[in-house]
């Protein structure tokens, strides 16, 4: 069960992941989280995608590729993986229905999360990470302790450095360009389920376990 959970930044991706991949008894792979831990961790791979991440681009195809290869030869994801942030382009598209394709696998669904702009700006101008374990909070809508501590594990959480909003909009710039083609190329492929990502977050959850008949 290869389900890719799409949608521009913002749109709520890393929120709905967690309940859905347990749901379908997956792992959650977001490459955004794993180049995350290797900034956190300063390695070689971390600091290279800081330079593309912190200017709202994307890592090189080949780097992103080669790092979802790895993942995907890890034990439990051998039957199944929730993908959020992967393929974000044509040609990591068709190195993954290449790569799952070679061992007579291939993605089951899609799960397009859609929001507009607007409502992306707030959210992600708003948003609070937690640096110890990636919960995400809201300033306004969802905020973390009153001391600025994650709710889940008690670590400073801070705002990610491509949250603000000069970096969003190239990251949406990058969305458009790179990454909404992707949808095109499924089309005729793969089950598209187009969610309305608008609501509160137990209602789009909703949706997305109903689009599935979960
Ligand atoms: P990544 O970490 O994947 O970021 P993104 O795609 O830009 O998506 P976000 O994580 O910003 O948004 P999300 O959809 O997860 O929304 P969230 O649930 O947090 O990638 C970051 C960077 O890494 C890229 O720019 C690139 O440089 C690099 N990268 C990653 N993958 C790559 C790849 N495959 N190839 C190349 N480069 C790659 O929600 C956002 C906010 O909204 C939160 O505050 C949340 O609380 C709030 N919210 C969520 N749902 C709702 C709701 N229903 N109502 C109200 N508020 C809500
Ligand atoms: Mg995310
Ligand atoms: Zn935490």
């Amino acid at each position: 069960m290869f389900v890719l959970l799409f949608g521009p930044p913002g749109s709520g991706k890393g929120t709905q992941a967690a309940a859905l991949a347990e749901r379908l008894g997956v792992p959650h792979v977001a490459t955004g989280d794993i180049f995350r831990k290797h900034l956190r961790e300063g390695t070689e791979l971390g600091k290279l995608a800081r330079s593309y991440m912190d200017r709202g681009q994307l890592v090189p195809d080949l780097v992103t590729c080669d790092l979802v290869g790895s993942r995907l030869g890890e034990a439990d994801a051998a039957g199944g993986v929730l993908f959020d942030g992967f393929p974000r382009s044509v040609p990591q598209l068709y190195w993954l229905i290449g790569h799952l394709g070679a061992t007579g696998r291939s993605l089951a669904s899609v799960v397009n999360l859609q929001v507009a702009d607007e409502v992306i700006l707030g959210r992600i101008t708003g948003r609070r990470t937690c640096t110890n374990c990636g919960a995400t909070y809201h300033a306004v809508s969802a905020p973390p302790n009153a001391d600025g501590t994650c709710a889940r594990c008690g670590s400073a959480v801070v705002q990610r450095k491509d949250d603000t909003e000069a970096v969003v909009q190239d990251r949406l710039v990058a969305y458009a360009n790179q990454t909404f083609p992707c949808l095109e190329q499924l089309v005729d492929r793969t089950p598209i389920h187009n969610i309305d990502g608008v609501g509160g977050i137990e209602q789009v959850k909703g949706r997305i376990f109903a689009a599935l008949g979960l």
